[in-house]
């Protein structure tokens, strides 16, 4: 015992003398009810956890800063966009940052096989600017619609509540061909990274650079970490999994505590903000990702981890990212996956954290004053600092904030016309970028991600498996044909089955479907793996 120790109160200040014995009539009860202490104490304890997220549950949090380079090639930034923290070589900006695991709940494993959160917050002087990215290229589906159903698929079943992941994951794949790209990514070595710091991130979704002129650019997000990129095997995974759950946050907390830096180049990939008709692929797709040998990457800058939480729930739970996040020179593309993210996060978030999750300190923004006439609702903390005490409405002539300048002019972006429709986009090309990153990856990789088909896929039905083995097919013939022999099926076995209600073949799919399993290779020659810089194998 020292003398400096605090003395234990209540959340009221008063002292607390004895936090042993509640109080009661004799030494053997019975309890009175106005003991204040002792129900303050429990009541909170029983409000102690708030939901977890309904996504991306599990998550580690860290901050650092994010410094420029102030050009893009050998541009300067301005010409492209206008954005603040971007324009001076060496500008920093502080950051936070939350990696994270997609399906599994709050305390599951970290090393299973998953996409990883990529959300970084960006403190600029023109407010926060959130980048919630993941750690690989493309995503499950294109339309924000479906989402909530792919969830349910990966989630546990709602009666027995048992996770029998693999049917359930590709019951729903099986009917969702967008998806065979990004599945096989997953099931490659990457859907199992090292660590939080071996892996790289990516924006995803297509949005839109805006210069001083309102002139826009189409822009695609990648970070690259100068650790490396690791993996691991499933066999290496699970024996990290019998002994802990939480290895990639340890890692990062350690590594940081440690003075051991994370650090990832931010680079950029442009393309003229148009529908780009001669592209076998929608740029606005993303399931796609964007030749890197016709869009070469850009750095733009370097982001460094330096710094752990103070507190975990307070930074780690409450933090609360959102695509709608953006600032001045940053903007949304028409992308039909964005417009429903941006929805989503800030209405979960309200009732995730509550109506004044903004007011929190690591949701604030710290570059600028804050002077909404929001007021009031439930936790109301903060007094925003630029708030006039009496006016809380706009315009007023006895004070108050006001209207910020206008902009000179509207954006140049291509003008929209169109019928309101329910339409998948024409240019779906399911297939082609899941058949060449089979062949553009390492050997071992390939073998890894045949190994992992055949596990996940043995354990579920026929008639999910037969599905499966012709999309593989459909993407590349080795693919196909190795995985089908490990679940004993060949090209023949599956030869019967129509393309789906949802497909409209290419004449190209129609010509590989008429002879599946025996196209040969497709033709990778000059093609570099856009999304993917070498991985190194990790044994646990
Ligand atoms: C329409 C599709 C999507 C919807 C509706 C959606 C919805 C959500 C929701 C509701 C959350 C929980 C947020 C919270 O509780 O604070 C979340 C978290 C997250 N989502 Fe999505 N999501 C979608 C697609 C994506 C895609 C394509 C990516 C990657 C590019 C992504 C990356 C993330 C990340 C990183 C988080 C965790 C943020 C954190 O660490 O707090 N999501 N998403």
């Amino acid at each position: 015992m020292t003398d400096d120790r605090p003395v234990l109160t209540t959340r009221q200040g008063h002292p607390v003398y004895d936090n042993q014995n509640q109080r009661t009539v004799g030494a053997r009860g019975p309890a009175t009810l106005e003991n204040y202490h002792f129900i303050e104490k429990l009541s909170h304890f029983d409000r102690e956890r708030i939901p977890e997220r309904v996504v991306h549950a599990r998550g580690a949090t860290a901050f650092g800063y994010f410094e420029a380079h102030g050009t893009v090639g050998d541009r300067p930034v301005a010409e492209l966009t206008r954005a603040k923290l971007f324009q001076e070589k060496g500008k920093r900006t502080e950051l936070a940052i939350r990696f994270s695991t997609v399906a599994g709940g709050r305390d599951s494993s970290e090393v299973a096989r998953d996409p990883r959160g990529f959300a970084v917050k960006f403190y600029t002087e023109d407010g926060n600017w959130d980048l919630v990215g993941n750690n690989l290229a493309v995503f499950f589906i294109r339309d924000a619609i479906k989402f909530p159903d792919f969830i349910h698929s990966q989630k546990p079943d709602p009666k027995t509540f048992e996770r029998q992941v693999a049917n359930r994951v590709f019951d729903f794949i099986s009917q969702t061909p967008e998806a065979l790209h990004m599945i096989s990514i997953v099931f490659s070595p990457r859907g199992i990274p090292a660590s939080y710091r071996h892996q790289q991130g990516f924006g995803v979704n297509t949005y839109k650079w805006v210069n001083a002129a309102g002139e826009t650019t189409l822009v695609k997000y990648h970070w690259i970490p100068k650790q490396g990129v690791k993996s691991l095997t499933a066999e290496d995974a699970a024996k990290i999994q019998a002994t802990e759950l939480g290895s990639h946050t340890k890692d990062l907390y350690e590594s940081i505590e440690a003075g051991d830096f994370p650090e990832w180049e931010l680079n950029v990939q442009l393309m003229d903000d148009h529908d780009h008709s001669e592209l076998d692929f929608d740029p606005l797709d993303d399931t796609k990702v964007w030749p890197e040998e016709v869009f070469p990457l850009h750095p733009v800058g370097r982001m460094v981890l330096d710094r752990t939480p103070e507190n975990f729930f307070l930074e780690n739970e409450q933090i609360a990212f959102g695509t709608g996040v953006l600032v001045d020179g940053l903007d949304f593309s028409d992308d039909k996956m964005l417009v429903g993210r941006t929805f989503s996060y800030s209405d979960t978030q309200r009732y995730r954290v509550g109506p004044n999750y903004l007011q929190l300190p690591v949701n604030q923004p710290k570059g600028t004053t804050v002077a909404t006439n929001q007021r009031d609702g439930q936790m109301s903390y903060a007094v925003d600092g630029g708030q006039n005490p009496h006016i809380n409405y706009e315009p007023s002539l006895l004070g108050g904030a006001v209207e910020g300048p206008k902009p000179d002019h509207d954006e140049l972006g291509p003008e929209i016309r169109g019928r309101l429709t329910r339409k998948r986009i024409d240019r779906t090309n399911d297939y082609q970028q899941a058949g060449e990153h089979y062949l553009l990856i390492e050997q071992w990789e390939r073998d890894d991600m045949v190994a992992n088909f055949i596990d996940a896929l043995g354990q579920c039905d026929r008639m999910i498996q037969e599905r499966m083995v012709w999309h593989l097919l459909m993407c590349e013939d080795e693919l196909g044909l190795r995985v089908g022999e490990g679940i004993g099926l060949s090209p023949d076995d599956v030869r019967h089955l129509e393309p789906l209600p949802t497909q409209t073949l290419t004449d190209d799919e129609k010509a590989r479907l008429s002879n599946l399993g025996k196209n040969g290779p497709r033709d990778v020659t000059g093609k570099v793996m856009t999304h993917c810089v070498p991985n190194e194998r990790v044994t646990a």
